[in-house]
């Protein structure tokens, strides 16, 4: 059986062979610049695949994304649409993107970017409020597995935390919002918005002027989903005027965020390079070869892109 791999490039190939001798050793597992049979590929893992090699594998059983979202597979428009797409969700990438946006809530709450900035010009100020996690009501779009763990962890640390998606998921014991109907009220209760919504067609430019203007003046923003949610010009017009205070954001529509970007040095902006959640290769090969053997055994397999859903 062989496994074809696209991610970290042919210099990881020999750390992703090792991993698979560990958790799946009968795998035969390929570099995705090797020259194999093409029928030879059974499974494909991948991350951004170039348009047009994953339909030269004529009996290719299922597409495994080395991320969370399948945007970067999804691009490509010869994508054999009747193939099964499996999303990269593990227990350490919840992990990983809760506690990345609770270090995001924490450092806007006490105004660390500010500070540091501060130091770098040897300037001491005192900030008059001093704000703490029950005094920021953290609001997060997106209940999917990172949604919710974020919101959990988040809750336990005092944030209050309330959450919204487009379809009817809530938060297990917290205060959720659905549809496009509460979508002003739940922006209306939001001093920190946190965006995990999946790229698809109807959450393109969510973070525009509009929904912007509907959080309470001084909110702050999160954004740990997509690149393509955002309205970057709305948002920096958003901090120039005031109503947005703080915003660390961590995805970009290009990536790597270009050096002319205005964001690198806005005072109100932390730049994250799309690190927030990214489980190591261990982490990844174990997820993978669970998934092969449940496809093997005929098992339905967790976290398949649903094109009606559109993630
Ligand atoms: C990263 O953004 C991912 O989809 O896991």
């Amino acid at each position: 059986m062989r496994l074809i791999i696209n991610s970290g490039g042919p210099q990881a190939i020999d750390e992703w062979r090792a991993q698979f001798r560990v958790f799946a050793p009968e795998l035969d597992v390929a570099g995705w610049q090797e020259d194999v049979d093409p029928s030879s590929v059974d499974y494909a893992l991948v991350w951004a695949p170039d348009a047009g090699r994953l339909a030269t594998f004529p009996n290719l059983k299922l597409i495994i994304s080395a991320g969370a979202g399948v945007d970067h597979i999804l691009a490509d428009p010869t994508l054999p649409r009747h193939l099964p797409i499996a999303r990269m969700v593990t227990a350490r990438t919840q992990t990983e993107m809760a506690e990345f946006v609770l270090t995001s809530a924490l450092m806007i709450t006490r105004g660390v970017k500010r500070i540091v900035d501060n130091q770098s010009r040897r300037h001491w100020e005192i900030f008059d409020s001093l704000r703490v996690a029950a005094d920021v009501r953290v609001g997060i779009m997106g209940l999917g597995h990172l949604g919710v763990a974020s919101a959990q962890l988040l809750s336990r640390v005092g944030f209050p935390v309330s959450g919204w998606s487009r379809g009817a998921s809530t938060l297990p014991g917290l205060p959720s919002y659905a549809g496009q109907e509460q979508f002003g009220d739940f922006l209306a209760n939001t001093d920190l918005l946190v965006c995990l919504l999946p790229a698809t067609d109807s959450t393109r430019g969510i973070l525009n002027r509009d929904t912007l203007s509907r959080l309470p003046k001084g909110a702050s923003l999160i954004n740990a989903g997509r690149g393509s949610h955002m309205v970057t010009q709305d948002i920096l017009d958003a901090l120039d005027s005031g109503h947005l205070d703080q915003a660390i954001l961590d995805v970009f529509e290009q990536e790597p965020l270009p050096p002319e970007s205005p964001l690198w040095s806005h005072p109100g902006v932390i730049v994250t390079p799309h690190c927030a959640a990214i489980p190591d290769r261990k982490e990844r090969a174990r997820h993978t070869a669970l998934l092969i053997a449940a496809n093997e055994r005929g098992e339905a397999l967790p976290n398949i892109y649903d094109p009606q859903r559109g993630y």
